[in-house]
């Protein structure tokens, strides 16, 4: 069954780590202390901290926020209200593959929530849901700040997908299944059209096109 990552945040919930997992190794604890180096208080390296916990455990339920506030030096609460801040932040586990796809307005103009739903129905799963294989969790985001290169979608806070279309969708899924990030694409910003360079979409001749119309038109 799909598990929906997009439930209220429990401030409380059962530990999922165990205190035997709960340690930093020897070149972690360097590292927390390097990022403390970095800064003239210790709270400026909080979201380097968390990255790193992040990056070794998958998410950051609130023993491993305390880990790091305690390797750090810094109050838990500190730590907690930037772990909770920024989505970035994972405060529950997802797939191995975070789809982010942008459905704010430029995105949402090119089709987003075409792309959206029909990632959805593809892999069985609604928007904050994870896959029962545990690979892909779908999210919907806001401005991923590539407007000129809309729709498109962020895979775990990492590499981003241009110009998204069904079946560029269905190239990445594949990929992703066999374990192949797709190649980065560089997001131009020319001058003239000639210059593009098939950095755009042209399938797309009017918003006829769409299925699911941007959400502005549906007002009236
Ligand atoms: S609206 Fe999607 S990247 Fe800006």
């Amino acid at each position: 069954m799909a598990t929906n990552n997009g439930a209220q945040f429990n401030r409380h919930p059962e530990p999922t780590f165990s205190s035997d997992q709960l340690v930093f190794t020897s070149d972690e604890k360097s590292a927390m202390q390097g990022y403390l180096e970095m800064y003239p208080e210790p709270e400026g390296a909080i979201m380097r901290g968390l990255w790193l916990a992040q990056e070794k455990f998958g998410f950051l339920p609130p023993e491993v926020i305390r880990l790091v506030a305690d390797e750090l030096g810094i109050p838990y609460a500190r730590a907690y209200g930037v772990a909770t801040f920024y989505t970035q932040y994972f405060k529950q586990k997802k797939g191995t593959y975070v789809l982010d796809v942008c459905t704010c307005f430029s995105c949402q103009v090119c089709g987003g929530y075409d792309i959206l739903h029909y990632l959805e129905d593809k892999l069985g799963i609604k928007a904050g849901e994870t896959s029962e294989d545990g690979l892909f969790t779908i999210q919907e985001a806001e401005c991923l700040g590539a407007c000129g290169s809309a729709p498109m979608l962020q895979i775990t806070n990492g590499r981003y997908v241009h110009n998204l279309t069904e079946s560029k969708v269905d190239s990445l899924v594949s990929d992703l299944k066999d374990g192949k990030m797709p190649a980065f694409e560089s997001v131009t910003l020319p001058q003239d059209e000639t210059e593009m360079g098939g950095n755009r979409r042209d399938d797309v001749e009017s918003l006829e096109y769409y299925k699911t119309p941007p959400v502005a038109e549906t007002f009236e």
